[in-house]
C-alpha cells in the first residue's frame, strides 16, 4: 500500500494491520527519553499543509522524527501559493527536489486524492475539506480498542456538526467495518442528506443518544465551514447538544468521551467534561489518551507505507 486516502473501502485486515502495528510502537513512545528507531532513515517526508493544524501537523512530525526519517515543512500561508502557483505545480516543484512522500492537508474534499495522481510517492491524507481524515480516525479507534479491548460490538455516538466533519465519516467509514455499532446525534441541519444510508442510527434527542452509547465522539461546531448559518444560535445549540453534567446526569453508566480538538470550551463540550480523567464521574475523557496515541498510530502508518515494516 502506497496510499492512505480514506478509510473508505478499506478491509478490516488493512486496519487491523495499523492498529496492531501502532500498539506495538506505543510502549516506546512512554519511554523516557522516547525511545527512536531508524525505519525511516534517508527518507524525507513532505508535511505538505494547506490549511491550519496544530495536533495533527505536530503528531506527523513527531512520529517522522522517532522513526529517524526527516521533515520538510510546507504552509500555504508563506508559500508561492499565494502568487497564484497551483496545487500540482506546487507538488511538482517539492517533488524535484526528490523527497519520499507528501502528508496533504487541504481544505477542499479530493485534493489529497488529486495530489495522490499525479504522483508515485506515498501520499497520505491528513485532512480534506468535510471528505475525510484516516489517521484521526484510526487514532480514534486505537484509542477506543485500548480502552474496551475490542471495536466489534462497541456502541460508539458520534456527536455535533457530522455534516462539516471529515473526521466523523472517517470513524463512521472504519468503525462499521470493525464491527462497531455507530450512531449519530445532531440537529437536523448538521446531518448529511441520507445519513442513515451510512449505516448509522440517527438521534435528534442527546439523551436518547447517550443511553445507548459506551462512547461519544465529540466534535467541534466548523464554525470557519459556517455551521453557525445551519443553526438558531450558538447557545441553543449549546442547550441541546453539549455535552455537560446535566446532560449526562440521567445516565446509569459512565461514558468514555473523546474529541479529536481543537474543543471550543462550552460550545459542544463543558470544561469539566473536557477535563475529566479520572473514572469516579459520569465521564470518562480520553481526549488527551488521543493525542498521545496520535504519535503510535502515525508511526504505524509511515512505517507500513514507506518501509513496509511494522516496528
Ligand atoms: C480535526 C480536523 O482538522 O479535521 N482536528 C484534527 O485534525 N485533530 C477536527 C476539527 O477541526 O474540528
Amino acid at each position: 500500500m502506497k496510499r492512505l486516502l480514506g478509510l473508505y473501502g478499506l478491509p478490516q485486515s488493512d486496519i487491523v494491520k495499523f492498529l496492531d502495528a501502532a500498539r506495538a510502537f506505543k510502549p516506546a513512545l512512554l519511554e523516557t527519553p522516547p525511545r527512536t528507531f531508524n525505519t525511516l532513515q534517508g527518507k524525507t517526508v513532505v508535511l505538505a499543509f494547506f490549511e491550519n493544524s496544530t495536533r495533527t501537523r505536530t503528531s506527523f512530525e513527531l512520529a517522522i522524527r522517532r522513526l529517524g526519517g526527516s521533515t520538510l515543512n510546507f504552509t500555504a500561508a508563506s508559500s508561492s501559493l499565494q502568487k497564484g502557483e497551483t496545487l500540482l505545480d506546487t507538488i511538482a516543484n517539492i517533488e524535484a527536489m526528490q523527497v519520499d512522500a507528501f502528508i496533504v492537508r487541504h481544505g477542499d474534499s479530493g485534493a489529497a486524492d488529486i495530489v495522490a495522481r499525479f504522483t508515485d510517492k506515498v501520499v497520505i491524507n491528513a485532512g480534506d475539506g468535510t471528505h475525510e481524515h484516516p489517521t484521526q480516525a484510526l487514532l480514534d479507534m486505537f484509542t477506543l480498542r485500548e480502552t474496551f479491548g475490542k471495536l466489534s460490538g462497541l456502541r460508539v455516538l458520534i456527536l455535533g456538526d457530522i455534516l462539516h466533519s471529515r473526521v466523523a465519516r472517517s470513524n463512521i467509514f472504519g468503525l462499521r467495518t470493525m464491527g462497531a455499532h455507530v450512531s449519530v446525534c445532531a440537529p437536523p441541519t448538521l446531518l448529511p442528506p441520507f445519513v442513515e444510508a451510512l449505516d448509522v442510527t440517527v438521534y435528534h434527542n442527546l439523551s436518547d443518544a447517550l443511553q445507548n452509547a459506551d462512547a461519544a465522539i465529540v466534535l467541534r461546531l466548523q464554525l470557519e465551514r459556517e455551521a453557525a448559518g445551519y443553526i438558531p444560535s450558538i447557545r441553543e445549540y449549546n442547550h441541546f447538544f453539549a455535552l455537560t453534567d446535566e446532560s449526562l446526569s440521567a445516565l446509569s453508566e459512565k461514558i468514555f468521551v473523546l474529541h479529536p480538538g481543537p474543543v471550543n470550551r462550552e460550545i459542544e463540550l463543558s470544561s469539566v467534561v473536557t477535563d475529566r480523567d479520572d473514572s469516579s464521574g459520569k465521564s470518562e475523557s480520553l481526549i488527551l489518551t488521543q493525542v498521545t496515541n496520535g504519535v503510535a498510530v502515525r508511526m504505524a502508518v509511515l512505517s507500513l507505507l514507506l518501509a513496509n515494516s511494522e516496528v
